[in-house]
């Protein structure tokens, strides 16, 4: 799929079929989330693909109640490691929110270059996720995603953004 198409139709999805996600459509969607770039290429992350039930059900609890999410034949949770490190000050040992979400991204795009739909939640409870999930104490969740074919959203450019003259300003 062309770039800009993929990157112009990718929306939130909130509904998903029970259809399972084929294996090699999956692998190249984690494919792509593994050649993200980061910081100093530390690649401080780790990537969760929950197809349990059960599991998935605790997920959305910790995602205050979107219990929608645990519909999807997948949740994918992205955690980060919070090691010390230093990018010019600015972040410190959050640094690793930064490269995760770069990664996420990638995953997301190629998700929709694959069909599949995802949604880039935000709400959650680090505490509750990691509890539910039992994950080691320098382990950050930074973003939760169902993933799936959709059921009943379709994708479809979002025309409520923000005009180019709003959020640019030229220095010449
Ligand atoms: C950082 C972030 C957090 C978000 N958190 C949630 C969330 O918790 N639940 C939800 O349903 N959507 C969430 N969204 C989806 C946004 O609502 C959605 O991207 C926005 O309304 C634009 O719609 P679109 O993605 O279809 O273009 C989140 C998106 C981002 C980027």
């Amino acid at each position: 799929m062309e770039f800009y198409e993929v990157i112009k139709t990718r929306r939130s999805i909130r509904s998903y079929k029970d259809t399972p996600i084929p294996e090699d459509a999956m692998g190249r969607v984690l494919e792509a989330t593994r050649i993200s770039p980061s910081g100093h290429n530390r690649q401080f992350w780790k990537f969760y693909i929950v197809e349990e039930g059960e599991a998935k059900k605790r997920i959305a609890e910790g995602c205050d109640d979107q219990m929608w999410i645990a519909d999807a034949p997948a949740v994918i949770v992205a955690v980060g490691y919070n090691v010390p490190f230093s990018r010019g000050g600015y972040m410190g040992d959050m640094s690793f929110m930064m490269d995760v979400s770069i990664a996420f991204t990638q995953l997301i795009l190629a998700a929709r270059a694959e069909g599949l739909g995802t949604c880039w939640i935000g709400a959650f409870s680090n505490d509750k996720i990691k509890e539910a999930m039992g994950l080691p104490d320098d382990e950050n969740v930074v973003a939760v995603t169902p993933i799936g074919y959709p059921d009943k959203g379709v994708f479809s450019e979002n025309t409520s953004r923000k005009t180019l003259e709003e959020i640019t300003e030229w220095v010449k």
